[in-house]
């Protein structure tokens, strides 16, 4: 394939950004974009046409593959159609609010013979990709615990974004799905869930109505285990993923920005993304010390520009995605995130996590599975 014509289903602050990229990868190019609100500003800026719904980009003629940036509770049909229209498909994570919807999703894509690329960014990190290579190496030995913070404060907002509506983002789980995806790319599938929380600090007007604090215990098989911590009730904000070896530790801190291995004999320090300049800029969109954050509250504008170390990211992942389209073989280590399956495996533990929250007990994921 020579040339390849995108279409985008939603071009607010990413799905705009991701047409940006898109368009300055060689021989790409974004022809068609649909969004309910500001279509024709985003349009004018990417030189392309603003369709009047959904299928005037997945079934247009002048689009080759379908990129999915809408919000969260509405992948499922743009992805559908995609697949109908026998079209690759890149959609933003998390892919659905449910293990129902991804079934639906992955039975569509792989019907049709289509790649159903995850968004899950963070596995295009250039220290999360190292850490993965140093695991394989067995240079921690065998993974045995993963531990993850994703933890800030979120003030009160003049008005409240979908982000913060569970029924639409699904909550901090599910819109930040990013660390259960890499735990469980690490440790494989979690056999059993618990989850314990609630909305401890953020009721009334100006907040939403999704769990600021979610404290998650998971059993892998063969007696490994992870803690998983989200919210946005921690005065003291922390992001990491700490992996925890027979042989050796890694601790992944994408606050204090920085990739560190420690073991008898060895103790380095790498890059978390591709430049110094990319980890400074992290630090500083964090705002280290009392500035606490939650990031979920960037949303709905399309001329909000991401920072540089999260577009540096996205033209890694899309980079990818466009070999893909143009018949590259996918590598074995991202080949779950191109065909569905790891997103699904990471939406079915949010649900068997949600059940354990619902019902005060400890789930077997395969209750959600079948
Ligand atoms: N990978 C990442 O790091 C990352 C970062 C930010 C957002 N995201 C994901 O990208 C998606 C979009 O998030 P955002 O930050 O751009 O939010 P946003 O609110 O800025 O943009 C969403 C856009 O979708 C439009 N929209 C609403 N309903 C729609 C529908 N049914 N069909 C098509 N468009 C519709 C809205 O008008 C809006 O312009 C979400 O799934 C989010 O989780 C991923």
């Amino acid at each position: 394939m020579d040339n390849v014509r995108y279409g985008i289903v939603g071009t607010g602050y990413f799905g705009a950004e991701l047409g940006r990229v898109l368009n300055q990868l060689p021989k790409s190019a974004v022809t068609r974009i649909y969004d309910p609100v500001g279509a024709d500003r985003v349009a004018a800026e990417l030189g392309c046409t603003a369709a009047a719904d959904i299928a005037g980009v997945t079934d247009s003629p002048d689009v080759d593959a379908v990129i999915v940036a809408s919000p969260n509770h509405a992948h499922r049909e743009p992805v559908e159609r995609a697949a109908r229209a026998g079209k690759p498909v890149f959609c933003e994570k998390p892919i659905a609010l449910s293990f129902e919807d991804c079934r639906a999703m992955l039975e569509a894509t792989s019907r049709a013979g289509v790649l159903f690329m995850a968004g899950h960014v963070m596995n295009f990190m250039h220290g999360v990709r190292a850490a993965k290579r140093l695991i394989a190496e067995g240079v921690i030995g065998e993974v045995v615990y993963c531990h993850t913070a994703r933890n800030g404060w979120e003030e009160r907002q003049e008005s409240v974004s979908w982000k913060k509506r569970r029924e639409l983002s699904g909550g901090h789980l599910y819109h930040h799905i990013h660390e259960l995806d890499l735990v469980q790319f690490l440790m494989g599938p979690a056999q059993t869930a618990t989850m314990v929380g609630g909305n401890v600090a953020h009721r009334g007007p100006g907040f939403g109505d999704e769990d600021d604090l979610l404290l998650i215990t998971l059993e892998f098989a063969g007696g490994r285990y992870a803690m998983l911590e989200y919210g946005s009730a921690f005065r003291w904000p922390e992001h990491y993923v700490l992996i925890q070896g027979t042989a050796g530790a890694i601790r992944i801190d994408l606050q204090d920005v920085g990739v560190e291995l420690r073991t008898p004999e060895r103790s380095e320090r790498m890059l978390l993304h591709r430049t110094r300049e990319e980890d400074e800029d992290r630090k500083r969109f964090y705002g280290l010390g009392d500035r606490a954050m939650d990031g979920a509250i960037m949303y709905g504008d399309p001329s909000k520009r991401p920072p540089l170390w999260l577009r540096g990211i996205m033209e890694a992942e899309l980079r990818y995605f466009d070999d893909l389209v143009r018949g590259a073989t996918p590598d074995a280590e991202f080949a779950p995130l191109t065909d569905g399956s790891a997103a699904t495996a990471a939406i079915a533990t949010a649900d068997a996590l949600t059940l354990s929250l619902r019902e005060g007990r400890k789930v077997a994921v395969a209750e959600v599975t079948g």
